[in-house]
């Protein structure tokens, strides 16, 4: 089966419509097996150039490694997980994306297939996520994968969060501001998603 040739990237931004998701479907490996319309629209490919296809068919090369390090880390954990992470269109263009990951067993230890859930993230976390991006992709450039993942590893214990509490600190921030106590409290036992979406 043939590759996707990868587009020239361009600096120019789809912007995701709120109320849409898009989701994909792989195996274990990440090939994908599964992509709805959304996903098709935004990408600007087609399902028969798509399905069959690793999921590294739209990667941006702005993403630095150390995520899809840590995210497959996690994957085979058995591990559901958050990112906020960029993306490349067939015509070169790129959005942005928080995305839900599910695992898939066969209810028992195998790991039957892998859900992605997208939804359009807010602007304020697209702009704190990418200044980090950026830090770690030049150290990732000029001193490899290790280095920054000792960074980011860094960045975060100064935090004392996880990257999820990270992620969902950036992504909540202006949600929970128009919450009071209670509504608070009640918020912050539900999913992510739930909290940004619903
Ligand atoms: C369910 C699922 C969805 C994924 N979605 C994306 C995605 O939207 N964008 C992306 O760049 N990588 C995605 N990945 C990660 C890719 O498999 C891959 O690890 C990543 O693009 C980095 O490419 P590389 O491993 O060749 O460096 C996804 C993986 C899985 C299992």
């Amino acid at each position: 089966m043939a590759i996707i040739n990868k587009p020239t990237p361009v600096m120019e931004e789809i912007v995701l419509d709120p109320s849409k998701t898009i989701m994909s479907k792989t195996n274990p490996k990440g090939t994908i097996e599964y992509a709805n319309d959304y996903f098709m629209e935004i990408s600007g490919y087609d399902e028969h150039e798509l399905i069959g296809q690793p999921h590294n068919a739209i990667r941006h090369p702005d993403m630095p490694k150390v995520l899809f390090k840590w995210l497959w880390e996690r994957l085979q954990k058995k591990e559901n997980i958050h990112a906020l992470v960029k993306n490349l269109a067939k015509d070169g263009r790129y959005y942005w994306v928080i995305t839900d990951f599910e695992v898939k067993t066969d209810g028992k230890e195998v790991i039957h297939s892998f859900f992605a859930r997208r939804k359009c993230p807010p602007r304020s976390a697209i702009k704190t996520i990418s200044d980090l991006y950026k830090k770690l992709l030049a150290i990732e450039k000029a001193q490899g994968v290790e280095v920054s993942e000792k960074y980011f590893i860094g960045f975060l214990e100064e935090r004392n969060q996880t990257y999820d509490e990270f992620i969902e600190e950036i992504c909540l921030f202006e949600k929970q501001r128009s919450l009071d106590l209670k509504d608070l409290q009640y918020h912050k036992r539900k999913g992510l998603f739930v909290r940004m979406f619903k």
